[in-house]
């Protein structure tokens, strides 16, 4: 599937956001905690998700899906996840701390690396260890079995999804368990406060130390997915890139404050608690030097979208510092180029230099990429052609159409 985008639309209106990918895949893992009801509310319709559902269906969950609210309940048959689905995601690596908490062993074909990075499991695996789980790796698979004891365990580095899988392997194991140094993203905290909602015992919500005593069961919860807040970052560069004047609903400043905070200098903004309105006039010569680090830094999640709000910019350098992965610079630098852009990619470093942008046919990469693209193409002077915007489509819904509706001119080609 590729768009095929006509830049200089002026974007102008309301466009609301839904909930977040990486909060609802977190959320999802740990229904295995309990065979009760679990009722997800504000649920997006992406494909990740639609597949993190096939892998727990076809593990055993019964699962009710109605628009944005999804009912997911019973047991697991089997604690082997299905080769066809587990490696479709990475997200499947997130039912991983849960499975073990609950039935002590767990099968699951390792997601491996894409095209971001290698992203290797060993903080998850050793906090694992660490709890008296065995594991037992082959190059793509994991095999892991043992009852989780509480322990004391400090994360080298503040990994979200080895936070949520510890977090959900502790919540039903003996004793306490202390984890220091762990992430504090808005969809982490989410899960911690489910957790509780499910009946868990964990202090230090949303704070790098965390706290958790396990208990006996957990029961059933209704609970709201947080919006994406890299959808309304999404959203916040394409109105950017088009010099436009967008309200976006049903978002949450608060969570992308970094974000924010590099756009207030040079246009209007109007924050609400769950709304944000940015008027653009023009495009500022620089973004000054940004350096990628866990929350609330700069999210590496948003540095495509920076990446090309740099490439466009009025004739200044803004530098990247991508600390989190080791290949998401180059792809897009090089897809940018095809548009006009000058940007040079060195090892973690990128320096921009900013300029006006012609249409091109680019091609989209992985997820993140993929909607930097589009957020240049919205900019760029005639028409270009995003190839391949499946990628894009794993964690947007509908991205195409809603930009359409605030003024975009996007043709969908299937
Ligand atoms: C989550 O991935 C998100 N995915 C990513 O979003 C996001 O980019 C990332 O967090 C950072 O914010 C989901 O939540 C499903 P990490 P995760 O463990 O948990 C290294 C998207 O597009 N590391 O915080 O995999 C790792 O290689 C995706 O929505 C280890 O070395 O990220 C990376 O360099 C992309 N060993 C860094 O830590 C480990 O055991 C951050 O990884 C684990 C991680």
């Amino acid at each position: 599937m590729d768009y095929i985008i006509d830049g200089g639309k002026r974007l102008g209106g309301e466009i609301s956001v839904y909930g977040a990918k990486n909060c609802a895949l977190a959320l999802l893992g740990a229904t295995v905690l309990t065979n009760d009801t679990v009722v997800l509310q504000n649920c997006p319709q992406i494909e990740d998700v639609n597949n993190m559902l096939r892998l727990l269906k076809a593990m055993g969950k019964k699962v009710q899906r109605k628009s944005d609210t999804v009912q997911i309940f019973g047991g697991l048959c089997t604690t082997s996840a299905p080769w066809q689905y587990a490696t479709l995601i990475r997200g499947s690596a997130l039912i991983l701390g849960s499975t073990l908490a609950r039935y002590h062993s767990i099968d699951l074909p390792l997601p491996g690396g894409c095209a971001i990075g290698a992203r290797p499991m060993d903080i998850h695996l050793l906090g694992l260890e660490a709890m008296g789980v065995t594991v037992e790796e082959t190059p793509d698979s994991l095999h892991c079995f043992g009852i989780p004891k509480g322990t004391n365990y400090n994360l080298r580095f503040a990994s979200v999804g080895a936070t949520e899988n510890l977090l959900c392997a502790s919540v039903l194991a003996k004793g306490e368990s202390v984890f220091t140094n762990c992430a504090t993203e808005p969809e982490v905290v989410a899960l911690e406060q489910m957790l509780v909602a499910m009946g868990a015992d964990i202090q230090g919500i949303g704070t790098t130390t965390l706290v958790i005593n396990g208990v006996d069961r957990l029961h059933g919860a209704v609970f709201n997915v947080i919006p994406d807040r890299i959808v309304a970052a999404t959203y916040l560069a394409a109105t950017v890139a088009t010099c436009g004047d967008v309200t976006i609903t049903n978002c949450r400043p608060a969570h992308l404050t970094a974000f924010i905070d590099l756009l207030r200098p040079h246009f209007a903004i109007i924050e609400y608690e769950d709304a944000i309105r940015l008027t653009v006039e023009k495009q500022p010569s620089s973004y000054g030097n940004v350096t990628t680090a866990p929350y609330p830094l700069f999210p590496t999640d948003m540095q495509s979208l920076l990446m090309s709000l740099a490439a466009f910019s009025n004739g200044g350098q803004t530098t990247i510092c991508e600390k989190l992965f080791e290949n998401r610079l180059q792809h897009n630098a090089q897809e940018l180029a095809k548009m006009g852009a000058h940007i040079d990619v060195k090892d973690d470093f990128a320096k921009v230099y900013g300029r006006g942008l012609h249409g091109a046919t680019v091609q989209a990469h992985d997820l993140r990429g993929g909607a930097g693209l589009v957020v240049a193409a919205l900019n760029a002077e005639g028409r270009s052609r995003v190839r391949d915007v499946e990628h894009v489509n794993r964690g947007y819904s509908n991205l195409a159409q809603n930009l359409v509706s605030i003024g975009a001119k996007i043709t969908v080609i299937d």
